[in-house]
């Protein structure tokens, strides 16, 4: 396989080129490098990928058409794309909302443009968010729920991308699997995420904003729990979108990637305060309105297509990351 990774100096990205990379894949990343949050670590994720001989980086942007197209010309044996750059985080938003518009639904059409001019593309996979599923009550998510009342726009830019993937695949007959993320955390993680910065927070002696008292409940997946359905995906090919929404309908199919557990953030407060033995101090704050009261996946139908078991528990996962957190940090 030759495959295009965006987003590949980001959390996912990196992990998902590290490990296909490790298994003799051929990988051309693609990413801005962009300042959302720490470049240094994003450089130093690259850097370890540079060192594999199987890997090729072009820096570009999502939303600059002539440099996502160029990878046709200047790669033309990439046969499977998994699209993972994007704008992520849903309150910067705020800030910046035409971030989202340019990496998030332009981005999605410049690389699904590109994937219709590779010759030898068999697949398109893309990412996701459980934030589709907006403020739902009914739980777990199940992908036959609906999703037309997005909490921010960064959900509404994902739903859009899985309508404009939707489009591609009836049009095309291009071959599309979308996989909706539950908030992923471990090692190389994300500064952005309440999971990192509450670690930075405590470590610090700095407070902590916790929501709602902590009541609010994520479904906290591993990192490695995700790359395993990543490549699960990948691996059983085409024929996973080939498995239609409806009979005879278009080849795209969506899949949540949870742990199928929903835990409160308070959990989550406890269990780094363990990790990293140092108490933490609460600061609490209403919901803001952009954030759901709870998140929880129903992953029967990633289970039954491509063997999707995700095995790493919060209390297992979290002193992981503090490892590699106290490394990264010198602490
Ligand atoms: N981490 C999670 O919990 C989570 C949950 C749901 C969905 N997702 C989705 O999974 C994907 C990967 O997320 P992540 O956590 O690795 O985020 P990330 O921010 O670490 O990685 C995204 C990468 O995309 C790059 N990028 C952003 N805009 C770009 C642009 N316009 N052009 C080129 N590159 C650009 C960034 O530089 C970054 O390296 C994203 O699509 C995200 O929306 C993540």
């Amino acid at each position: 396989m030759t495959i295009l990774v965006t987003g590949c100096a980001g959390f996912i990205g990196f992990h998902l080129a590290r490990v296909l990379l490790e298994r003799g894949e051929r990988v051309v990343g693609f990413d801005n490098l962009n300042a959302y949050y720490d470049p240094a670590l994003k450089a130093a994720r690259l850097a370890i990928l540079e060192q594999q001989p199987g890997f090729a980086f072009v820096r570009g942007d999502l939303a600059d058409q002539a440099a996502v197209l160029a990878l046709a010309e200047m790669h033309p044996a990439i046969d499977r794309i998994v699209h993972l750059g994007a704008q992520a985080g849903v309150r910067y938003a705020e800030r910046d909302p035409f971030a989202y518009a340019e990496a998030n639904l332009k981005g999605q059409v410049t690389v699904l443009e590109l994937a219709r001019r590779l010759p030898r593309l068999s697949h398109v996979l893309y990412a996701s968010s459980s934030s589709v599923y907006g403020g739902n009550g009914k739980v777990p998510f199940a992908e036959t729920d609906a999703v037309e009342r997005p909490l921010n726009l960064y959900a509404a830019s994902k739903r859009g991308a899985e309508l404009i993937a939707q489009a591609y695949a009836h049009l095309h007959g291009l071959p599309c699997t979308g996989l909706r993320f539950f908030t992923v955390y471990g090692p190389w993680g994300r500064p952005d995420m309440a999971y990192f910065s509450f670690a930075e927070a405590i470590a610090a002696g700095r407070p902590i904003t916790v929501y709602a008292d902590g009541v609010l409940k994520r479904d906290f997946t591993w990192i490695e729990d995700i790359v395993a359905g990543l490549i699960g995906a990948l691996d059983a090919g085409p024929a996973v979108a080939a498995r239609p929404e409806e009979p005879g309908g278009a080849p795209h199919r969506l899949y949540n990637l949870g742990n199928h557990r929903a835990e409160p953030v308070e959990r989550l407060v406890s269990l780094l305060e363990r990790a990293l033995g140092r108490a933490a101090i609460r600061e609490t704050a209403p919901k803001p309105r952009a954030d759901a009261p709870e998140t929880f996946a129903d992953i029967r139908r990633a289970a039954e297509d491509f063997g999707f078991a995700p095995t790493t528990t919060l209390e297992e996962g979290i002193p992981r990351f503090v490892a590699w957190f106290r490394a990264w940090k010198g602490l």
